[in-house]
């Protein structure tokens, strides 16, 4: 109807019957952008049992013609990408070519995922019983990879297309139903992306978009006892999920506080560069983004020079401008943001830029000098803000980010490779990158936290894999 976006279910674009939408705020202008459906729980009921129907079918669907059917996907959701551009840009700020960038990506990503799938759910497992103690050879098992049934997926905002469909494409080659949950924010972007999929021609009920308010459904669906599998990207909300959910396999990563640990002997200006790009780019809201630079004292007066150089550079306004900084998601992300830093700021950290805000944009800030009593050293802003601790030792840098409650990635500059490996070996997260700043790229590449970071390994393969359970049929001979 113009104005309302509607839900995706059974194969088709509807109303809700609540009669019931949920505004979707711009964060530039602040004001409402677009409206999306508050879908039921009745709703809900009805999009499972569709799912279910359609994925027994899709389970038998030859694995070349689903591969194909997700070719397909790819290259509508390329030929679009100016306009699911521009939905990003509108409802969760991002610079338009980074927009852009981001779904250029999800096609890349889903096509690699469709070849991925052929290889390894191709090969199975035989196994012959004599090598057990006591067994004769008279045992014959044949294990391939079945799907789970169901997939739940749950993107955040800040790459509701790219962690939309790092999670649609594994469910969907290895013979899966999905149930994708939008965000509110980045929900138009991800129903514009759903429609490629339409587009290519999916089984009815196999895939299908329900919008709504986290408190009618959002439980509702994560407890719903028709959900196989969860794969959610978000904040800590993801910790409550899984406290909840029930005896299903999931997948879940929820932030980090990734630190970069810059020696002594570290090449200053690939360090400054790193710093800058994985700190400030879109406007810190990645959950790799860096989050703290625990800078060796001999160094940091030149690395913080060095970045301070080109965070006047840095671009600052809207998104369709293409600057480098554009507002925060939302007002209350953006008054989180100021907390942590007036926190730093009255308990004497170092500013080297002005503190400036309006309305959702912040102006870039590198806070140095912060101290471990200092909120920012161990929160995660989810803004352009980023703490700098001076460290004497090695062991000092390793303890702040291993005493932290993420887990998720981490990078180190230095010019002694053995000293990064064993520093990489140190630090508890799930990734670490030596002489680079953090990432979840390139798509294919495992992609894990621990402690509060979250659950599962994701990347292409892992969430195929993860997204399958091993089936055995076992032939016994007389
Ligand atoms: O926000 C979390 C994303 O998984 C980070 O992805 O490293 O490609 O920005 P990225």
């Amino acid at each position: 109807d113009g104005e309302v976006y509607k839900y995706y279910a059974d194969g088709e674009w509807k109303r809700s019957s609540s009669g019931g939408t949920v505004n979707i705020l711009n964060p530039s202008t602040r004001k409402p952008q677009y409206k999306v459906q508050a879908c039921t729980q009745e709703e809900v009921n009805k999009v499972f049992d569709s799912a279910k129907a359609a994925q027994k079918l899709w389970a038998k669907t030859p694995l070349w013609k689903r591969a194909e059917a997700l070719h397909r996907a790819a290259a509508i959701l390329k030929e679009n990408k100016v306009a699911i551009a521009e939905a990003l840009v509108k409802e969760v700020a991002k610079p338009q070519k980074d927009a852009v960038t981001e779904v250029v990506r999800s096609g890349d990503l889903i096509s690699y995922t469709a070849e991925e799938g052929i290889r390894i759910l191709a090969e199975g497992k035989f196994l012959v019983s004599d090598s057990f103690p006591g067994n004769d050879r008279n045992k014959l098992c044949m294990s391939s990879k079945i799907p789970l049934g169901v997939v739940l997926a749950i993107p955040p905002f800040n790459y509701p297309v790219n962690l939309a469909v790092s999670k649609i494409g594994p469910a969907l080659i290895a013979g899966n139903a999905l149930v994708l949950k939008p965000p509110t924010q980045g929900a138009v972007s991800c129903l514009h992306m759903v429609h490629c999929f339409h587009l290519a021609g999916f089984p009815k009920g196999l895939i299908s978009a329900v919008t709504g308010k986290g408190s009618e459904i959002g439980d509702f669906l994560t407890m719903h006892p028709m959900v196989n599998c969860i794969s959610f990207t978000g904040g800590d909300t993801g910790i409550a999920i899984a406290r909840k959910a029930g005896m299903i396999p999931l997948q879940m990563e929820l932030g980090g506080k990734d630190a970069c640990i810059v020696l002594e002997d570290a090449d200053l200006d690939l360090a400054a560069s790193n710093i800058v790009k994985g700190g400030y780019s879109y406007s810190g809201q990645r959950c790799t983004a860096v989050k703290v630079v625990l800078a060796f004292e001999s160094i940091a007066d030149m690395l913080v020079a060095k970045v301070n150089a080109k965070v006047a550079k840095l671009t600052v306004g809207p998104p369709e401008e293409d600057s480098d900084i554009t507002p925060v998601v939302s007002e209350s992300s953006a008054n989180f943001i100021e907390g942590l830093v007036k926190d730093a700021k009255e308990k004497g950290a170092k500013f080297h830029q002005e503190w400036k805000r309006d309305g959702n944009l912040i102006w870039p800030v590198l806070i140095d000098h912060v101290r471990p009593d200092m909120r920012i050293a161990w929160e995660e802003p989810f803004g352009p803000v980023l703490p700098v601790i001076r460290i004497k030792t090695v062991e000092e840098g390793i303890h702040h980010c291993n005493a932290n409650n993420f887990g998720l990635q981490g990078c180190v500059f230095t010019k002694d490779i053995n000293k990064a490996i064993m520093i990489a070996d140190a630090m508890e997260t799930g990734t670490v990158q030596i002489n680079s700043a953090p990432a979840r790229g390139p798509d294919h590449f495992p992609f894990q936290g621990i402690r509060d970071s979250g659950v599962g390994s994701q990347g292409i393969t892992n969430s195929i894999n993860m997204m399958t359970k091993t089936k055995s049929t076992v032939i016994n001979l007389p």
